[in-house]
């Protein structure tokens, strides 16, 4: 039996799928151009000046503002399980949040649990979040042991669902940890099926040690957490996951840096020619780790997150410097929320603290206000590091991550001279506390349309349940794997016959 269609007249059908953006500056990561944006059935269609336009096409005026690629957030945590609790944010107050704040596309993880196979939490996300989310979405894969089926399940999931990047951690132990060996055979596996590698580089085995030390000298508070992870053992960790990535060939991908010395092994590395990039996040960018030595336990223990903030206050702007010179390419927010009674599973014992904080909302105005507004990036540096260098790395682009024709129509109308306080009281975000609170920040998104959909309408926030649909991630990304290529260069003995000097001359040849 099929399903009855409802009847839409003809007209309005047409006119509710065109939109017109006008008198705007588009901004890419390449360019700021004076154009119009005319948009049909989700897509752009024209892009310039004077364009041809079908009549009844809704306008949004856009002078005096910047219109963007939609951002795109590669590091979400929607009600995930971690330390007993569920991160409060579900793929749909996650996703629009997102939305509220310019965001247009999430990327989250997929994090089995217990004796779940990869495949199975796959699914399980895909059941979760594909009814739920407002915006498009798609997921990365967190490898959290390493057994006989996961090299089968990673190729399943790169060549049967979508999936081009898997996760490993080297923090997490007894948990999610794998160590050394099973990380060059994971980066392998990777490397062998065209996927992107991606890290949590800290030195597990370190913290479990001042964890125990910290504990038994009476030390249970919030502050705790970052002296038992301090700098370091972060920075140790990144040039560790470098090294082996690079001995291997396979890309890497460093996800939440957060300490300038973890920052500096990732710049180090890349300049060595490894194929490596860098992530921060909006609560590195925007916050600091002095907030753990706050009077107040529940301010302390809302700024948990792993690797933690930094006590150092210049960490904020060594990293913003860090994405403007592409010692770091991108910014996500790791938003993975976890309210009051949650935190409070570690009031005695800071090593119980729930891990997250938000930033899925406000991560755009964070990055713009820190960056562009406060004069030391530039709007299409803005672009690159919110949503292009994302789409290229998790090979999305050019459907995402730029304004051009033929490109979805995820987009947001910034307006930079509004400014708007962050607040639990006023965030979309299902949580009840929120790391910028009382922040002031100039950049607002007026406008956000989501496959076409305009989704934030003069401020007003007009996100729609499901509207949003899984997308796949083809493997070998061709902006990643083409470093890679450059890279690899064929083992070669010295030749000390004839026969040995043609076959490295072919060989050269076939390469070329
Ligand atoms: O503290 C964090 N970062 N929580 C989410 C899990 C992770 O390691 O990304
Ligand atoms: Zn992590
Ligand atoms: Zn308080
Ligand atoms: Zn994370």
């Amino acid at each position: 039996m099929s399903t009855p269609v409802k009847k839409v007249p003809i007209h309005l059908q047409s006119a509710q799928n065109r939109l017109l953006i006008k008198n705007g500056k588009v901004v890419n990561e390449d360019n700021i151009f004076d154009a119009d944006v005319y948009i049909e059935d989700g897509i752009i269609k024209q892009l310039g000046r004077n364009l041809i336009i079908p009549g009844g096409t809704r306008t949004i005026d856009a002078r005096g503002k910047f219109v963007m690629p939609g951002g795109i957030d590669p590091h979400t945590h929607f009600e995930l399980e971690l330390m007993g609790a569920t991160s409060v944010d579900d793929f749909y107050q996650g996703t629009k949040a997102a939305v509220a704040g310019g965001t247009t596309t999430i990327i989250d993880f997929v994090i089995p649990k217990g004796e779940e196979s990869l495949l199975e939490a796959y699914e399980r996300y895909r059941i979760t979040a594909d009814e739920k989310v407002c915006c498009d979405y798609t997921l990365h894969v967190g490898v959290t042991s390493w057994n006989n089926r996961t090299r089968e399940e990673m190729a399943t999931l790169v060549q049967q669902h979508g999936i081009n990047s898997f996760k490993f951690f080297m923090a997490y132990r007894d948990l999610f940890m794998l160590r050394d060996p099973e990380l060059i055979e994971a980066f392998k596996v990777c490397k062998s099926l065209g996927a992107v590698a991606m890290i949590h580089a800290e030195n597990g085995d370190i913290i479990y040690e001042n964890t125990k030390k910290l504990l038994a000298a009476g030390v249970t508070g919030p502050e705790g957490h970052e002296m038992s992870r301090p700098e370091e053992v972060e920075a140790e960790a990144v040039n560790r996951a470098c090294v082996i990535a690079n001995q291997v060939l396979c890309p890497l991908y460093v996800v939440h840096i957060m300490s300038r010395s973890a920052a500096d092994e990732l710049e180090k590395a890349r300049r060595r020619g490894s194929c490596v990039w860098g992530e921060t996040l909006a609560a590195a960018l925007g916050t600091d780790g002095t907030n753990y030595s706050h009077t107040c336990w529940r301010h302390a223990a809302g700024h948990i997150l792993s690797p933690p903030l930094r006590p150092d206050p210049d960490t904020p702007i060594s990293l913003m410097r860090k994405l403007v010179t592409d010692g770091l390419q991108v910014t996500g927010s790791d938003n993975c929320t976890f309210n009051s009674d949650q935190k409070a599973l570690g009031k005695h014992d800071f090593s119980k603290i729930p891990n997250g904080v938000n930033g899925v909302e406000d991560r755009m105005s964070i990055v713009w206000h820190k960056g562009v507004y406060n004069g030391i990036m530039d709007p299409t540096r803005f672009v690159a590091v919110t949503s292009t260098n994302a789409a290229k790395i998790f090979n999305l682009y050019p459907r995402k991550g730029v304004i051009a024709v033929g490109s979805d129509a995820d987009i947001v109308v910034w307006d930079p001279s509004s400014n708007r306080v962050i607040s639990a009281e006023t965030h979309h975000q299902a949580c009840d506390f929120n790391i910028f609170e009382g922040m002031e920040v100039y950049g607002v998104p007026e406008y956000v349309v989501v496959g076409g959909r305009v989704c934030v309408d003069e401020c007003d926030l007009k996100a729609v349940h499901g509207f949003g649909k899984f997308i796949e991630c083809p493997a070998y990304p061709s902006y990643v794997y083409e470093v890679v290529e450059e890279r690899e260069k064929r083992p070669r003995g010295v030749a000390r016959s004839e026969a040995e000097a043609r076959k490295y001359a072919e060989e050269e040849a076939v390469f070329d």
